[in-house]
């Protein structure tokens, strides 16, 4: 399988570290992944034959900018024309999260529909967008297209529903889909800490979006929110149809209240079928499945047969959210050696 990776941040450089390991281990599964391309924003790594695992390691050891590379680096060409004219079966679209535009990544995925390219992504931004047009323009073109790492990170909260739960109906969704908000709320109530400090210990962890906006104000749980919503309840949502509410007016006050009445306020994702998706601090009992502390995060699926199905991992970090698109390409392997594609 060779693969265009676009994006070379933190997830990059997870996906490379986890293939570079994979590419020992093929006689196991078949599963065979060349990385072809990588293209940053300055430009590109192109091997037609596929970058091999010592080279991507010296790529990762040099470091910015990657198409300084003396062997294989193209300065300043630019993402989409690597899409368009690199040979390859997939492009793992792993580029920074804009939720105004969803630019680079929109245009990145939409190119490599066009030219006859699955596309794997942990990008919420353009599914937080446009989810049901491209969905549709996937399935337009032939190809499959697969975001595991956008909800739950290495957590297959996606795949749990999809697959695990087939048969059954869901008929709503519960969520703390923010490890960072998760983390400050917890720091709060269990050890007194203040907004302020609880967010600052929450970047030092990594765990934090670049803009703190995108964790507090609830944009990142809205966003999976709707992913969630497209992906397992079939609704054509985008971003603009959440009544969003944050944490901001979260205070240690309400925090001690509820533990009183034995509950805990996590910052709640759902969907229940009838009514738009929600995002807003609310009570859960401390006995709830629920109820996770810390980064972590976890998603209950109300079924029709199987009642509360929860499932509970960490949602964010970079070799975790690696370990989705590994998911993901391999998922895209099943399908095309089971000739599931036309
Ligand atoms: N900022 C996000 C979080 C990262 O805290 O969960 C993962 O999407």
């Amino acid at each position: 399988m060779r693969i265009i990776l676009v994006g070379y941040g933190v997830v990059g450089k997870g996906v490379t570290s986890i293939l570079t390991q994979r590419y020992n281990e093929k006689v196991k599964d078949g599963f065979n992944p060349k990385i072809v391309a990588i293209a940053d924003i300055d430009g590109a790594v192109i091997n037609p034959r596929g970058l091999s695992p010592e080279k991507l390691d010296a790529i990762k050891q040099k470091g910015y900018p990657i198409s300084a590379d003396p062997e294989f680096g193209v300065p300043g060409i630019k993402a989409l024309d690597v899409i368009k004219e690199v040979e390859a079966e997939v492009v793992v679209e792993v580029t920074p999260v804009n939720i105004q535009t969803a630019e680079p990544a929109i245009s990145h995925i939409t190119q490599a529909f066009r030219t006859g390219k699955h596309v794997v992504t942990t990008n919420k931004g353009p599914l937080a967008l446009a989810m049901p047009a491209l969905t549709e323009l996937a399935e337009y073109n032939n190809v499959v297209f697969r975001f595991s790492g956008t909800v739950g990170g290495g957590t297959p909260m996606l795949e749990f529903a999809k697959r695990c739960l087939i048969g059954d109906r869901i008929l709503g969704i519960k969520g703390i889909l923010n490890g960072t908000t998760n983390y400050i709320l917890s720091e709060m109530s269990q050890n007194r800490v203040s907004f302020q400090d609880a967010l600052s210990s929450a970047q030092k962890l990594g765990y934090a979006e670049r803009e703190p906006s995108m964790d507090i104000d609830g944009f990142d749980t809205a966003c999976k929110t709707v992913i969630l919503a497209n992906w397992i309840l079939n609704q054509k949502v985008t971003l603009k149809d959440v009544d969003r509410v944050g944490i901001r007016d979260v205070t240690l006050e309400m925090l001690d209240e509820a533990a009183k009445r034995g509950n805990s306020i996590k910052l709640i994702g759902s969907i229940d079928g009838k009514n738009k998706p929600t995002v807003k601090p609310i009570e859960i009992p401390k006995t709830s499945p629920l109820c996770v502390s810390g980064v972590l995060n976890a998603v209950t699926y109300q079924c029709q047969f199987a009642a509360e199905q929860t499932i509970i991992g960490r949602g964010a970090g970079s070799i975790e959210t690696a370990g989705a698109v590994l998911r993901d390409l391999l998922d895209i392997r099943h399908k095309l050696a089971s000739k599931l594609l036309t």
